[in-house]
């Protein structure tokens, strides 16, 4: 129990990832603020936690700042204060960011390397991204990250205390594999990580990313079946990850067994990349 009296808040936290978080937060001890597109998904989870009339589930879109300050006040309010904050909630893909043209050059190449070659088709995303696809994906997964942590420390600096912000990047932000708007919000994360670390350090307040590799959550699902095969080939643990093995991570830096440790990005990925 390290986070009996604390205040959580985990973003994206309907399902997959961001659900395990605040199942462990809250085991943990933490009140927890739940955060999801839709109120029923955040719902859900709470349902799940212990003492689920402790927590509080609310419907807020990430991307929109004005959401982000409301819902954060909220839990504020009736949760008693805010000490920790996972920045969870992401997205791979966005209206018209060329995904779909990409799976369909990624399948006829393959076709031309399984009839025996040459593979003569270029598989390209950013020929075909519309602004609109690479502004939906670095809205979520970096402008979210970046409103709730403004939030958070503007909430933790008018209490006077310190706390723990963990925003959840990718491996993708190391190795480049991945859509490139997803990569670079995913890198973004980090740059964000270290320069709050140090700006608000002397506040008491640690900034950390958790830096996943491939993990099964609904999220990994979406993705093309061949693709996750060759992920878990390139794994060295020979697995994908589980969300509750994130979790671990996720709950030790909300807690004060990491207290000398900000600006890092902890990577639990089964040894596919090394930073
Ligand atoms: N699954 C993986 O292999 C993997 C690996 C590395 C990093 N990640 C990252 O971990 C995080 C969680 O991933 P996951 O696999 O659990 O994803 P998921 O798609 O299963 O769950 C993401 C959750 O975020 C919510 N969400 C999406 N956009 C939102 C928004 N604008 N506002 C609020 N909530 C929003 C969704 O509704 C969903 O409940 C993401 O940031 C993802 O990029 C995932």
């Amino acid at each position: 129990m390290r986070l009996t009296n604390k205040v959580a808040i985990v973003t994206g936290a309907g399902r997959g990832m961001g659900r395990a978080f605040a199942l462990r937060l809250a085991a943990e001890g933490a009140r927890v603020g739940v955060l999801d597109l839709r109120q029923e998904d955040a719902a859900a989870t709470v349902a799940l936690l212990p003492n689920p009339a402790q927590h509080l589930a609310l419907a807020c879109n990430v991307a929109d700042s004005a959401a982000i300050n409301a819902a954060f006040a909220q839990v504020h309010a009736a949760l008693g204060g805010l000490h920790i904050l996972v920045n969870n909630a992401g997205t791979g893909t966005g209206p018209n960011d060329g995904s779909a043209e990409m799976y369909g050059a990624m399948a006829q190449r393959n076709a031309e390397l399984a009839a025996g070659g040459p593979a003569t088709t270029f598989v390209d995303q950013t020929l075909h991204m519309q602004d609109e696809g690479w502004r939906a994906v670095m809205s979520v997964n970096l402008d979210g990250a970046f409103w709730g942590c403004r939030a958070a420390i503007r909430l933790m600096a008018q209490d006077g205390h310190g706390g723990s912000l963990i925003n959840i990047s990718s491996t993708a932000a190391q190795s480049g594999e991945g859509p490139v708007h997803y990569v670079t919000s995913k890198a973004a994360l980090i740059g964000l990580t270290r320069g709050l670390a140090r700006e608000v350090a002397a506040r008491g307040i640690r900034v950390n990313a958790v830096v996943p590799g491939p993990t099964d959550t609904p999220l990994m699902r979406s993705i093309p079946d061949e693709w996750i095969a060759s992920l878990e080939k390139a794994i060295p643990l020979g697995r994908l990850g589980r969300p509750d093995e994130v979790a671990s991570a996720v709950a030790y830096l909300a807690s004060d067994e990491s207290s000398y440790i900000t600006g890092s990005a902890l990577t639990v990925n089964g040894g596919s990349y090394f930073l």
